[in-house]
C-alpha cells in the first residue's frame, strides 16, 4: 500500500465532459471500492484530526461516504449536511451561488449544541462555493469549523480562496 495521497489518485477516475461538456469529473468510487485503499485514506485523516474535534459534519452526497467512517474511527457524531427539504426536524439553512441559480444546505438544528469543534468533510474541493456554505452553516447553527478537510483539490478553480481563515486540508491537489 501507499501513502494516502498515492492510493487516493491511485484509485480517482477522470472522465470528461461528465456531467455537462467541457468539465473533467474527478470520480472517486474505485476508492471507495477498494476496501484497502480506502481504508488507509480514511485512518490518515482520522489521525490528523483525532482528540481536536467533537463532531464531523459530512456533505451531501459523496461527503456521507467519507465522513460516516471518520466519524467512527473517531468516536463522535456524524452530522449530514443535506440539500435543502430532506431533514425531518427544525432546520438552520443556508444559500449559496451556482453557475447558474442558487442551491441551500441545511442541518438539524441544535446539531452542535453539545459538539462544538466540527470537521467539515466533503470529497472534492472545486469553486469551493459548497465548502464555504457547508461553514457559514455550522457557524449559524452553533458549531466553530475547527477544520475542513478535502480528498482532492482541484487547484486550477481557486476554491481555496472561498475559505481564508479556515484550516483546510487536503489529501491530494491536483
Ligand atoms: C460536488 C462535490 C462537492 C461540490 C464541490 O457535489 O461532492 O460537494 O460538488 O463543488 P464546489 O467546490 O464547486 O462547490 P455535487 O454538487 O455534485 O453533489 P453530490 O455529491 O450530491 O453529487
Amino acid at each position: 500500500m501507499g501513502t494516502a495521497s498515492e492510493e487516493l489518485l491511485k484509485h480517482t477516475r477522470d472522465v470528461p465532459d461528465f456531467p455537462k461538456p467541457g468539465v473533467l469529473f474527478k470520480d472517486l468510487t474505485p476508492l471507495f471500492g477498494a476496501p484497502d485503499a480506502f481504508t488507509v485514506v480514511i485512518d490518515d485523516i482520522a489521525a490528523q484530526h483525532r482528540g481536536h474535534v467533537d463532531a464531523v459534519a459530512g456533505v451531501e452526497a459523496r461527503g456521507f461516504i467519507i465522513g460516516a467512517p471518520i466519524a467512527l474511527a473517531l468516536g463522535v457524531p456524524f452530522v449530514p449536511i443535506r440539500k435543502a427539504g430532506k431533514l425531518p426536524g427544525e432546520t438552520v439553512s443556508t444559500a449559496y451561488a451556482l453557475e447558474y441559480g442558487t442551491a441551500e444546505v441545511e442541518v438539524h438544528a441544535g446539531a452542535f449544541e453539545d459538539h462544538r469543534r466540527v470537521l467539515v468533510l466533503d470529497d472534492v474541493l472545486a469553486t469551493g462555493g459548497t465548502a464555504a456554505a457547508a461553514c457559514a452553516l455550522v457557524e449559524r447553527a452553533g458549531g466553530e469549523v475547527h477544520a475542513v478537510q478535502v480528498l482532492l483539490e482541484l487547484a486550477s478553480l481557486h476554491g481555496r480562496t472561498h475559505l481564508e481563515g479556515y484550516d483546510l486540508r487536503t489529501v491530494a491537489t491536483v
